[in-house]
């Protein structure tokens, strides 16, 4: 073979090389380096050349053979069809990650505390009927709470037993539900449920929630009832966090209290010193929060819930979970509606 067609071969393999550029990498090697491959075949031909030209064939082969292997050296192990540019050091995109909502985090966190002490979380309706939200808590038609300016009422055909629907005002229609539900005590249940009231202002929303403490059970007083004041102030707001109670009056308990905890701000004090001189506390300004009702069980709400009251006796509870869990150290949040805002600006900050 002259070494001119020599070269003229090499010539087109080179050709078809740069043709097959984007080849994969396995495809190249087949075509140029196996067996039967282009170059495999070339090279063996060489000895056909004259033994003159031998050198400049040989140089020729050696140039064509570094070409296949650059190509080779940028050649993909798989298919690409559309070839782009990859730089596979730029950090990824992270996905947004969502977290639960803070008053779905303190209600989990409400119930655990109640759990330890033996209380049992239950769920009742958030649209019921009259009797459950004010009758059967020994309310009079006449109370204020029953006016159409206070509660939400469903427009539904009332029932001749239970009376209108209404939107739950509050959690204590657990109370009743609790004990038909059990029949005999004890009964220890934590309530947790959307509640709803015509207000709205800074502490006050139309759709709120409340959770409600019931315990039933022979020799139930007020110090059980401190106690687990006590108990719930210390977890929730950290060791040295007191209850206080002040007469009150509620139509469903007898004696009746409201709940305060102490600021954790002024320590209960109601003061705070700085340069030197004593300042009202600007969050309490009395030194206590209050939360809540409590009280124990009036006899006509056990009776109502077929318990004999000569018999037993109970206390109950019941908070705001919005007013408790903005209380809570390093929140300090001066406007509840702003945990239904949507905002995720204040939102993802829990
Ligand atoms: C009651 O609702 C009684 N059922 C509590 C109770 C239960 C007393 C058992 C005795 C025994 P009151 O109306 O005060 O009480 O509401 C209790 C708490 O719910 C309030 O202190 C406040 O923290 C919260 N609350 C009431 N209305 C709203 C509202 N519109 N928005 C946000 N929180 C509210």
């Amino acid at each position: 073979m002259t070494i001119t067609t020599f070269l003229e071969q090499l010539a087109d393999i080179e050709a078809k090389l740069q043709q097959q550029a984007s080849a994969t990498r396995s495809d190249l090697e087949k075509m140029f380096l196996s067996n039967n491959g282009l170059f495999t075949i070339i090279s063996k031909q060489i000895t056909e050349v004259e033994p003159t030209d031998r050198k400049t064939a040989g140089k020729a082969l050696n140039q064509l053979k570094t070409a296949i292997e650059t190509v080779l050296a940028s050649s993909t192990g798989r298919e690409v069809k559309d070839k782009r540019w990859v730089d596979l050091t730029i950090p990824g995109e992270k996905p947004e990650v969502g977290h639960v909502h803070p008053i779905s985090q303190a209600m989990a966190e409400i119930t655990g505390i109640f759990e330890h002490i033996g209380f049992t979380r239950v769920r009742y309706p958030e649209v019921d009927w009259d009797w459950y939200a004010f009758e059967s808590l020994n309310m009079s038609p006449s109370h204020p709470a029953r006016d159409e300016w206070e509660t939400f009422f469903v427009d539904l055909p009332r029932s001749d037993e239970k009376g209108q629907v209404v939107l739950t005002p509050h959690t204590s229609n657990g109370q009743v539900r609790e004990m038909e539900r059990l029949g005999e005590p004890p009964i220890r249940m934590i309530n947790i449920a959307r509640c709803y009231r015509r207000q709205q202002d800074v502490t006050h929303t139309q759709m709120f929630h409340q959770f409600e403490g019931l315990v039933v059970d022979k020799g139930i007083n007020i110090q059980h009832l401190k106690g687990t004041l006590d108990y719930f102030a210390e977890q929730f707001y950290g060791p040295g966090t007191k209850s206080r109670i002040r007469p009150f009056h509620f139509q469903f308990t007898e004696p009746s209290f409201e709940v305060d905890f102490s600021c954790h701000i002024c320590s209960g004090t109601g003061e705070i010193a700085q340069d030197g001189k004593t300042e009202k506390c600007r969050f309490c300004k009395s030194g206590w929060h209050e939360v809540g009702g409590c009280g124990m069980v009036h006899p006509n709400v056990l009776k109502a819930g077929g318990i004999d009251p000569d018999v037993y006796t109970g206390f109950a509870f019941g908070w705001g979970i919005e007013r408790t869990y903005t209380l809570k150290k390093g929140l300090e949040i001066d406007d509840i509606r702003l945990l239904y805002s949507g905002d995720f600006k204040f939102l993802e900050q829990f």
